[in-house]
């Protein structure tokens, strides 16, 4: 469904991202693993639309994404979650999920995905008319997912959607994600998050300094001494 290719992005001299190559199925998830600066939101923004690489290939089914403007991705069924949200602060909560289904395709269905934004994250039902700036971090987060859903999308794109929530509210959001899962959406998630998200996703990509490092089966990473190390901070240690 999505191929990239040798893809690289640099800011000035800087480079970002050197020559990654990673393929999404479709109804599958898939994570990008990585520290701090590694790379994963210039890889994932590249994607999305935001950022402009400097040499590679992003395609979509037959099309290449990299000649699509940010709107027309979210037109093709792509949607960003970005790194910090990005939801409108001065808005309710029903107004922010309104303004994600904005595609032609999604306004017909605006109410059916109202529904089941609803349904995923009840709190959203009960807090419609908030002020989404007011709210808290893991519910902005649920408003930010909840109207990249509301563009009705074939693939999500999720930025640390865990990034500074408490481990409950990760929790929360992690259980979310596994309901979105299962209804058949295909996700690509960049996370720090790292045991979480090997629990939740099919295959992942190790980010290491820009460079993919590794990959494979979410399954056999987990269980990989080196990747333990390195990503899920300590020794393997055995289930008692
Ligand atoms: N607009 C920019 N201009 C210059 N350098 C940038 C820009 N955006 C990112 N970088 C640099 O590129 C590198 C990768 O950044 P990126 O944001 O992709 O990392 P990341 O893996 O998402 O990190 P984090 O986990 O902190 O979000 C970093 O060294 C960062 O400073
Ligand atoms: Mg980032």
């Amino acid at each position: 469904m999505l191929e990239v290719r040798d893809l690289t992005i640099r800011y000035g001299k800087h480079v970002a991202l050197q020559d990654a190559s990673l393929s999404v199925s479709k109804g599958t998830m898939v994570a990008i693993l990585g520290a701090n600066g590694a790379g994963k939101s210039s890889l994932l923004g590249a994607i999305g639309g935001r950022v402009r690489p400097s040499g590679g290939e992003i395609l979509y089914g037959a099309q290449n994404l990299l000649e699509l403007k940010p709107h027309e991705l979210v037109e093709k069924g792509i949607a960003l979650v970005p790194e910090g949200r990005g939801i409108f602060p001065g808005l309710t909560v029903s107004e922010n999920l309104s303004l994600g289904a904005n595609p032609v395709h999604a306004r017909a269905k605006s109410d059916a995905g109202r529904e089941q934004v609803f349904t995923l994250f009840p709190k959203l039902a009960e807090r419609r008319t908030q002020i989404a700036g007011t709210m808290s971090g893991g519910e902005q987060q649920m408003v930010a997912i909840g109207r990249a859903l509301m563009s009705a999308p074939e693939m999500l794109l999720l930025d640390e959607p865990s990034l500074g929530l408490a481990p409950i509210v990760v929790q929360e959001v992690f259980s979310a994600l596994r309901r979105i899962r299962q209804t058949g959406l295909t996700i690509l998630i960049v996370e720090q998050n790292a045991r979480a998200t090997l629990d939740l996703a099919d295959h992942a990509y190790l980010l290491e300094a820009g460079r993919i490092s590794g990959s494979g089966p979410a399954e056999t990473l987990r269980n990989d001494p080196a990747v333990v190390r390195a990503f899920l901070g300590g020794a393997v240690t055995a289930q008692t």
